[in-house]
């Protein structure tokens, strides 16, 4: 992805969703109006982000971060780390927060095809507040660069030195005030060579403070596991933040997991009128938990598929069966096995 990706996808409107359809009118629908509906309701539902309230607090908190630094002097700002297990959603947030910002530096230039603003008297570049990258295995000094410059548009190719002073240039002509560095778990921090890239994501910090009183975030996959969070001095300016997976062993827990299905299901469930409100909040709330072992994204694609099929087939009831026919990732197989032990050993 680079800047003109990340305009595109923060300025594109999320698709409208269908009106709803009864079971009545549905059978009403020529061939060709069934697949126009269920189209647009496969389209909008795959494209709905679900803000947990957990990851609203997390946005909350980057938000606050983030603009208390453009506040500050210039100089080394603090900075922050996203961590949470593979696939909890942090890129997905960190995406829907960083557009949001985007929009908002922006403003009414948003709109334009092309943002440009002015650095220095009779400069005129491309404005880019927000820089968005995914590191690679054993990202190098070298490698990290490249990504950033490619991002912004330019040519990656040079020495480590030269190109990190060409990453400088290009972050204060195009305003840059957040990086965002995705899948910062795949860092090369053994070794001599990962010192150096600790080194330079410190210096990266302090020269994008200087210049643009911006902030550094890394996000990655159990950070808190790897180098990086070790480091001292990273330590010393880094606030933490996570994001887990939903868990169901206290009432607490239940009642959030219940909440955060309200919130994936409800939409959907418009589209079901003759299904019971509370389907997926308590009738499927614990199935639905074991095959996505309480995972956002997970359960977001669970209810949107059942929904889909049980329009398409006419049905106002989904049963754990018609869950457990709808594919997810390998590691929910995980939990339809330990679901389909459980209600063996219920029926016993
Ligand atoms: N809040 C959410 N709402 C809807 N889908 C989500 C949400 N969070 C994650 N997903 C989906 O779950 C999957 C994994 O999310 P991703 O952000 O890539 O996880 P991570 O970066 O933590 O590995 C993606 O397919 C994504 O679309
Ligand atoms: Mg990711």
């Amino acid at each position: 992805m680079d800047a003109h990706d990340w305009h595109r996808q923060a300025t594109t409107p999320a698709p409208t969703w269908p009106d709803p359809v009864s079971s009545t009118d549905f059978v009403g629908l020529s061939g060709e109006g069934r697949e126009d509906y269920l189209c647009r309701l496969r389209v909008a539902m795959n494209a709905t982000i679900v803000v947990s309230k957990p990851m609203e607090a997390v946005a909350a908190h980057l938000d606050d971060i983030v603009t208390t630094n453009r506040l500050r002097p210039p100089g080394a700002m603090p900075m922050i780390a996203v961590t949470a297990p593979f696939s909890a959603g942090k890129s997905t947030l960190l995406k829907h927060w960083g557009f949001g910002v985007y929009r908002g530096v922006l403003g009414g230039k948003a709109k334009e095809e092309r943002p440009t603003w002015s650095p220095q008297p009779g400069v005129i570049a491309d404005w880019v507040p927000v820089v968005y990258v995914t590191l690679m295995a054993s990202s190098s000094i070298k490698e990290i660069n490249a990504l950033i410059l490619l991002y912004l548009g330019y040519p990656p190719e040079g020495l480590a030195r030269t190109t990190t002073t060409r990453v400088l240039h290009a972050l204060r002509m195009h305003g840059v005030q957040v990086v965002i560095l995705d899948d910062a778990h795949m860092l090369r921090t053994t070794s001599a060579q990962g010192r150096a890239v600790l080194d330079y994501i410190k210096f990266l910090n302090t020269e994008l403070g200087e210049v643009n009183k911006g902030t550094v975030i890394l996000v990655g996959a159990h950070l808190e596991s790897t180098a990086i969070l070790d480091d001292p001095q990273i330590r010393a300016r880094l606030t933490t933040m996570t994001i887990d997976a939903f868990q169901i062993t206290t009432i607490e827990k239940k009642a959030a997991w219940q909440d955060l299905l309200a919130m994936v299901g409800n939409r959907p469930l418009q589209h079901l009128p003759n299904a019971a409100p509370d389907l997926f909040v308590a009738k499927l709330a614990q199935h639905i938990w074991r095959r996505t072992q309480g995972f956002v994204g997970e359960a977001t694609r669970l209810v949107a598929r059942s929904v889909l099929d049980a329009v398409h087939d006419r049905r106002s009831v989904i049963t754990h069966d018609d869950l457990d026919s709808v594919d997810l990732s390998d590691r929910s197989l995980d939990g339809q096995i330990d679901a389909a032990t459980a209600s063996r050993k219920t029926r016993r």
